[in-house]
């Protein structure tokens, strides 16, 4: 078996950034060393990456991707293979993907063919969540099933998209019974989608068909009612395990962390978009250039609604960073799901709400929350707690992912916070679009070396790895629960 010595960087945990050097023999890290140690000890590695003025962090844990997701007419522009290579390019070793089951259709079938896109194409290792858009008796009997033999533990549902994923208040409560009854978390996209339907009809009469009426049409207040619902339908349900996914708004937080408050075992994430993009930005670009953007829950306005008050008086992004600081907000995602203009998005021209929903990100959610460190947002040690470890332990991956650790797969990024990073279409830009949701952004550090389980999958600018390297993740339970 091979062996790489990563020497001279520092490391970073949850619990602190220490000169640490790491030893990978094969696919795991096997020995810690205080620097020079290795040397002493008569080691002698294949290979030596020398981290001197870098960082050394486990490999991203990106829990919400979409990829080849049919959607709003079409389908998700990145492959599992397109879009693990993205990931690799962002510091990312593993994605959790939503594997789909829709009303009518079979869970069992719909894993098999999420199995199938998957397998032999894969960069980085992926783990499966299951989407549950059709509650019945054979889907909650699946639920147990998958749980407790397919290493799939997290189940989403969804309060909007009528007719398409929704699924209704009894629907969802007997979900949540089922789960709790084995030990499996529920996911939660919460928005008031019968209210936001009227909201949608009634624009479109008016003649609001631009981008922007997306965002306008489904009001914070919508959002922060179905995290309320979902939250009070979790406890009903025996308090089973709630896990909020992109959360956009300051008033939703307020929800969750009054739950939170309440010792409930209630968690969430969100995204980059929501805590750097505003409306006004983007979807409230002239013409038809704010469909990039268009994704649910929406970009929010850069301030809250005037009736309506958020938490420090900063805007749903104030509030959404101080979240994150606070643990009130777990995880960051990105809700990857990429859509080209061409052919895609430009199936809503003259009617925002048939614009496919979602946007593209998986490449740079490392650099974006790194950004947050430099801007003074979150510290280096939150940075690795919310993009690699918590994603481990929240979704029954941990120890195995998310720590640098003796036994832990060797998922390591080196980091170097002295080189800049350009993102745009004819800058950095490796996902399957012909736009950049990011176009412009200029970051303060760039992922430098990337190992996915011992192999060096990016390095000196150029993808080393191999599709098909990636490897089925079997899940536990989340490693939360009280
Ligand atoms: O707009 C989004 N978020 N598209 C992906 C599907 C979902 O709701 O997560
Ligand atoms: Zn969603
Ligand atoms: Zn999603």
């Amino acid at each position: 078996m091979a062996t790489t010595l990563i020497t001279n960087g520092k490391v970073i945990s949850p619990t602190g950034v220490q000169p640490i050097d790491v030893l990978i023999d094969g696919e795991k890290i096997v020995s810690l060393l205080s620097p020079g140690q290795a040397a002493g000890l008569g080691i002698v590695a294949d290979k030596v990456i020398d981290a001197t003025g870098k960082f050394v962090i486990p490999g991203g844990i990106d829990v919400h991707t979409h990829f080849e997701l049919p959607f709003g007419g079409t389908a998700a522009s990145d492959t599992f293979e397109t879009g693990t290579r993205a990931a690799a390019w962002g510091g990312v070793t593993t994605i959790v993907d939503m594997s789909l089951q829709r009303y009518g259709e079979n869970v069992l079938d719909g894993l098999a063919t999420w199995h199938a896109k998957a397998e032999g194409n894969c960069a980085v290792d992926y783990a499966f969540h299951q989407i549950v858009g059709g509650v019945d008796e054979e889907s909650l009997k699946a639920l147990t099933y998958l749980t407790e033999n397919e290493g799939i533990t997290s189940f989403k549902l969804f309060m909007a998209y009528p007719g398409v994923f929704y699924s209704d208040d009894g629907q969802i409560l007997r979900a949540m019974q089922t789960a709790a009854d084995c030990g499996a978390m529920i996911m939660m996209h919460a928005e008031n989608g019968m209210a936001i339907d009227v909201l949608v009809q009634q624009a479109l009469a008016r003649g609001e068909t631009d981008p922007k009426y997306h965002s306008l049409t489904r009001p914070s207040p919508l959002e922060a009612e179905a995290t309320h619902r979902a939250i009070v339908l979790s406890h009903v349900a025996g308090n089973v395990p709630l896990y909020i996914v992109h959360m956009s708004a300051g008033d939703a937080l307020n929800e969750l962390a009054a739950a939170r408050h309440q010792g409930r075992n209630v968690f969430a994430e969100t995204c980059p978009q929501y805590l750097w993009m505003t409306l006004e930005e983007t979807l409230g670009r002239p013409g038809f250039e704010g469909a990039k953007w268009v994704a649910s829950p929406p970009i929010r306005s850069r301030d809250h609604d005037p009736d309506f008050v958020g938490q420090m008086g900063h805007g749903h992004q104030g509030d959404l960073w101080k979240g994150l600081r606070m643990n009130e907000l777990a995880i960051v995602s990105t809700d990857h799901c990429p859509f080209c203009m061409k052919d895609q998005k430009d199936l809503g021209l003259g009617n925002f709400s048939k614009i496919p929903n979602g946007m593209g990100g998986v490449e740079h959610r490392m650099e974006l929350i790194y950004q947050g460190v430099v801007t003074g947002e979150l510290s280096l040690e939150r940075w690795v707690e919310t993009c690699c470890t918590t994603p481990a332990r929240m979704f029954g991956m941990y120890p195995q992912k998310g720590i640098i650790a003796p036994g832990a797969d060797a998922d390591v990024v080196v980091w170097d916070p002295d080189t800049k990073t350009h993102i745009g279409i004819n800058a950095k830009h490796h996902m399957n679009m012909d736009h950049s949701s990011w176009e412009g952004y200029v970051i303060d550090g760039k992922v430098d070396t990337v190992i996915s389980r011992g192999l060096t999958v990016i390095e000196n600018d150029e993808y080393t790895g191999r599709k098909g390297h990636g490897k089925y993740i079997k899940r536990g339970l989340s490693q939360y629960l009280v």
